[in-house]
């Protein structure tokens, strides 16, 4: 923040006639000179309200804004004019009695934002907040830090709010919701592979046993086919014997038939030639020579033919008899044969269906591949690539874990904290020697890397609690420079208050003081506004502003 002008109208002693105060590009060392009640602290007063809307009273006291207006005339309202570290050019109008605030940013009037948007954007340009402005920027005598042994809370503001090291405190924020996200998941992680692998084994387990039952199953149909198989077979193998047999007896009665045929044919054949011999006897005559059969002889022969005739008559009777009789039988054996063929192809039928089914679950238990299983299977290679998947982003989160283990020893007290304030910590002390030297002090001051100083004389350490009120004051103005002289790299911030600090310093060590700080305005382009109620040697100064009050405060520039 660099300020160009500040305007005062009706702030405390001041009136309705604006007083400004314009500030130099590059630094000056301002003197404000007046009488007790004149109005110089209410000049610093009037930043605090324009840029925080906040005032700090006597003893550190907030100030309540409705005591601010003049107390004739109300209507207080300063105006401020100052180029952001962005390049915005910011004006800024803030009024008490009535309230007014505006923020014009290059000029142009922001009507978007509400009151409390206003007041964010307007410290977000200043660059700091009012705390670390009243600590560092603002210092008045009432709340002078005792830089030699600076409180936890003050150190915490020096390194975080003007060394910029905050940005690590948000860093550190950030990472542990990271490393508390990562923890999370990681828990949540071990249980989904826990649920995974449980179901996993849980469905492998159903699916062996599954397995082993129809293993089981299919060996107990397999033993009880085969039993079926071996019980068949002895009836079949009755059955066939018994067939055979009946064949054999059908082939020998058909033997015999045969030879009762011939049998039969022969005596048909023999009954009809002595059938024809009887003929010739018919006539007792014979056909040929007409000479009578009828003679002794002739009968005698007439008589053997007919005995031979009822001879074979009772052959043929009897042969047909046994024909009959071997028909008969042939036909029961038939009928026999007939029953057996089908018993036989009863039972030939059975075994060929058994021994098919025998092949077919031999076939089945040889095919280990289990098709009703297929489902169970498919969920157990579906949960083993979702596990393998939580597997890996576990893995990913391990890998995050040691990253984030990483950053945070780089981000803790002893990692890049320390190295950047031991790169603080020495020029600091560089420029407080520094200081110690011009000031003419008898002192040695070291900062150690808690901002805590040490200070020695002639090598010895000194009880800082026996050190005079002025030489307290003198080396806490030394330590105060060589804080400002770094701050001043990091944040650009054009002004610097002194209001009263100089008192109990004696008029010497008051000149080496100011030409310290005239060193400072210097070569950090800083406007040093230094209060103080004493006549001080007018040389040291390149511009002297003179506060008078007749009934409102009037700046002068004398200088
Ligand atoms: N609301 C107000 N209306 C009018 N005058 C006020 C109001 N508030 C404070 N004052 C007076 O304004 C004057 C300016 O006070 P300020 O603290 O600025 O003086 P100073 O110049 O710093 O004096 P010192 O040297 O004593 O510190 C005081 O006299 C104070 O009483
Ligand atoms: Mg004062």
């Amino acid at each position: 923040m660099e300020v160009n002008k500040i305007s005062i109208k009706n702030m405390k002693s001041f009136g309705n006639d604006s007083q400004t105060i314009n500030f130099d590009s590059g630094g000056n060392l301002i003197l404000m000179s007046g009488r007790n009640g004149s109005g110089k602290s209410t000049i610093i007063d009037s930043f605090d309200y324009v840029l925080f809307n906040k005032v700090k009273g006597r003893k550190s006291k907030k100030v309540k804004l409705t005591s601010l207006p003049n107390r004739i005339n109300k209507a207080l309202e300063i105006d401020i004019e100052f180029k952001a570290k962005d390049g915005t050019l910011v004006e800024i109008k803030r009024g008490t009695s009535p309230s007014i605030l505006t923020l014009k940013e290059n000029g142009i009037e922001n009507l978007r934002a509400g009151k409390d948007k206003i007041n964010t954007l307007i410290e977000n340009y200043v660059g700091i907040d009012h705390e670390t402005f009243k600590g560092f920027i603002s210092m008045s005598i009432n709340d002078f830090k005792n830089f030699i042994s600076l409180t936890n809370e003050e150190k915490k503001l020096l390194l975080d709010k003007l060394f910029n090291l905050e940005v690590i405190g948000v860093l550190n924020t950030i990472l542990n919701g990271l490393i508390k996200d990562n923890r999370d998941k990681l828990v949540l992680m071990d249980k989904e592979i826990d649920i995974l692998s449980d179901n996993i084994n849980n469905i492998n387990i159903s699916i062996d046993k599954v397995k082993k039952s129809k293993e089981d199953d299919l060996e107990q149909q397999l033993v009880l086919i085969k039993e079926s198989i071996e019980s068949h077979k002895e009836p079949f193998n009755k059955v066939k014997e018994r067939l055979t047999q009946i064949k054999d007896r059908k082939a020998e009665i058909s033997e015999k038939i045969d030879s009762e045929r011939t049998l039969l044919i022969e005596s048909r054949t023999e009954i009809s030639q002595i059938d024809k011999q009887l003929k010739l006897f018919e006539n007792d005559k014979c056909p040929t020579c007409q000479a009578d059969l009828n003679s002794g002889f002739h009968k005698g022969i007439k008589e053997s033919f007919i005995e031979k005739k009822e001879k074979f008559t009772e052959v043929m009777n009897k042969v047909k008899e046994r024909g009959l009789e071997l028909s008969e039988r042939l036909k029961k054996l038939n009928t026999l044969s007939e029953k057996g063929d089908s018993k036989y192809q009863e039972l030939y039928s059975n075994l060929k269906s058994l021994k098919r089914d025998y092949d077919k679950l031999s076939e089945k238990k040889k095919d280990s591949s289990n098709q009703d299983l297929d489902e169970f299977v498919n969920t157990v290679k579906n949960l083993g690539s979702k596990l393998k998947e939580v597997e890996t982003n576990k893995s990913d989160e391990e890998d995050r874990k040691i990253y984030h283990k990483n950053i945070k020893s780089i981000l803790s007290e002893d990692g890049i904290k320390k190295t950047i304030i031991e790169n603080i910590i020495e020029p600091i002390n560089y420029h407080v020697s520094e200081s110690i030297r011009i000031m003419h002090l008898p002192f040695e001051v070291e900062l150690d890397n808690n901002f805590n100083a040490t200070v020695t004389t002639m090598g010895e350490e000194v009880d800082t609690e026996t050190l005079s009120t002025g030489e307290t004051k003198a080396l806490n103005i030394a330590i105060m420079i060589g804080y400002l002289k770094l701050i001043r790299t990091k944040k650009q911030i054009n002004v610097l208050f002194l209001d009263e600090v100089f008192s109990s310093i004696d008029i010497e060590r008051i000149n080496d003081v100011l030409l310290l700080l005239r060193d400072l305005a210097e070569t950090s382009d800083i406007n040093i506004f230094l209060v103080h109620h004493s006549i001080l040697d007018q040389e040291h100064f390149d511009k002297i502003l003179k506060i008078e009050k007749e009934v409102f405060t009037m700046i002068t520039e004398v200088k």
